[in-house]
């Protein structure tokens, strides 16, 4: 009931009336030109920026992801966010660390709203957050695929179909086309059972406390 009272206030809310800060004590900056912003104010804007990053990052990926639970499907027995959850589920049933899994639940979080290059938003989203190995196989997620979409691409010729080949030696190759086998291809299937959302939550929130860092491995 607190939450519908909180959305109605929210639809209510109108242009002119300002947006809630995350904590009670934080300040708004007076001004409605960032032009006008001086280095005290990007102090206070960065530094709650900061606090407010570190608590809300995690739960706005895992709103965009929910925001499609209930999606209807062009075709695929499962809706695209089901997919998510089931890739998920199956590396954890396998044993996959944390940041694996996660990896997992995230992989086409763009797949409908960024179809032409979903595997890249995927990538960005986890990039600072995940190792190199993990952002990699999210980049060429969608290349690896080719091979099993028979039929699916109008190009038909080699270079396009097994364009993966060119990776063949890569040290993220095998873990890649592993992925893709195992739990992306096969993740498509209503009689699995998928864990929950709120399995993987603490999960999504323990990964996206790490420190960011573009290097991690
Ligand atoms: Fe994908
Ligand atoms: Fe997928």
């Amino acid at each position: 009931m607190a939450a519908r009272t909180k959305a109605t206030e929210r639809v209510r809310r109108r242009a002119g009336e300002r947006d809630p800060l995350l904590r009670p004590e934080w300040q708004y900056i007076e001004h409605c030109n960032m032009d006008d912003y001086g280095q005290e104010d990007w102090l206070i804007v960065n530094r709650q920026r900061a606090e407010y990053l570190a608590e809300e990052r995690a739960t706005q990926a895992l709103e965009l992801l929910s925001a499609s639970r209930n999606a209807p499907t062009f075709g695929y027995l499962i809706n695209n966010y089901e997919h998510c959850l089931q890739t998920a589920t199956l590396l954890h049933r396998d044993g996959h660390d944390e940041e694996t899994i996660v990896t997992g639940l995230f992989h086409d979080i763009g797949f409908i709203v960024c179809p032409e290059n979903h595997e890249r938003f995927a990538a960005d989203l986890l990039r600072p957050f995940v190792s190199e190995k993990n952002v990699w196989m999210l980049e060429h997620h969608e290349i690896f695929q080719r091979v099993h979409l028979h039929g699916f691409y109008e190009r038909q010729d080699a270079e396009f179909i097994y364009a993966r080949e060119q990776w063949l030696g890569h040290p993220f190759y095998d873990w890649t086309v592993e992925f893709v086998e195992r739990y992306d291809i096969v993740a498509i299937d209503p009689d699995i059972e998928n864990l929950p959302i709120g399995f993987f939550e603490p999960m999504v929130r323990r990964v996206f406390s790490r420190s960011p860092s573009p290097d991690r491995e």
